[in-house]
């Protein structure tokens, strides 16, 4: 287990983002997920300024997002999709194939994901994922009690995730949004896994799922079965940690 933990919030910014830089120059045809969130928000700036200021090929690499609102409209500002949009596919310039990622709406999600991590394996597979954490230990939208053996679904979302997509996006009571997930057994697929956690609210579930046994309770304890995960931490959020002292 690998663990890295940074002083500060910038260090921890600029850091993940050397991870992707670094992952895409040194395999251009890099199959990269990544995570929203405000975990992963500056890092993804950090990637644009990067490319603007170094110019490097991002002709050949694939981006995707380990998870989706499912259920919403397309159009809605707040899916994963659209955030990740704005924030770095545009900005890079990439082009419509380079971005894979789950339906917003669909009649049948099983098959779509199905597809998706068939779509995933035909381009060889994800290289790296930069994984964010939830702090009930979640990972993409894969809830507490979603077994391991699972591969990409759709995980029910929790009540409050499901009140403020209802507010935002006015779908009627028929719908019921959820949230399209790659699974712990995608995940676990990874070549490299980065699990990315900063800020105080962050300090309890980090220590739990590092230091903690594994449990289907807490779904990022998969990874302590995983030969190629790291841990980027800020110090905040690593403060509880007796591993890493
Ligand atoms: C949501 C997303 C996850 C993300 C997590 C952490 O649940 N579905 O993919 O990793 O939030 O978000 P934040 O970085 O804002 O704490």
């Amino acid at each position: 287990m690998k663990i890295r933990v940074f002083s500060s919030e910038a260090e921890f910014d600029r850091a993940c983002a050397e991870a992707i830089v670094n992952q895409i120059k040194t395999k251009p045809d890099s199959v990269i997920g990544l995570s929203t969130g405000r975990t992963t928000v500056n890092m993804h700036r950090i990637v644009c300024e990067l490319h603007d200021r170094e110019g490097f090929d991002v002709s050949g690499i694939t981006l995707l997002n380990v998870d989706e609102f499912a259920g919403v409209p397309a159009d809605y500002p707040g899916t994963c999709g659209n955030r990740l949009l704005e924030a770095i596919v545009r900005p890079l310039g990439l082009s419509d194939g380079q971005f894979i990622m789950f339906p917003t709406e669909s009649d049948d999600y099983k098959r779509d994901c199905a597809a998706f991590t068939a779509e995933i394996e035909r381009r060889g597979g994800l290289d790296l994922q930069m994984l964010g954490l939830g702090e009930n230990g979640h990972i993409g939208f894969n809830q507490p009690g979603t077994p391991f053996g699972y591969s990409a679904w759709v995980c029910p979302l929790l009540p409050e995730v499901e009140e403020k997509v209802r507010r935002e996006t006015g779908i009627g009571d028929a719908v019921r949004p959820g949230g399209a997930t790659l699974g712990p057994a995608d995940i676990m697929k990874v070549r490299r896994v980065i699990l990315v956690a900063k800020g105080d609210n962050k300090t309890d579930i980090v220590q739990r799922i590092i230091e903690g046994p594994v449990s289907e309770e807490f779904p990022a304890t998969v990874l302590q079965g995983h030969p190629g995960c790291e841990y980027w931490l800020d110090a905040k959020a690593a403060a509880k940690l007796r591993i890493s002292k």
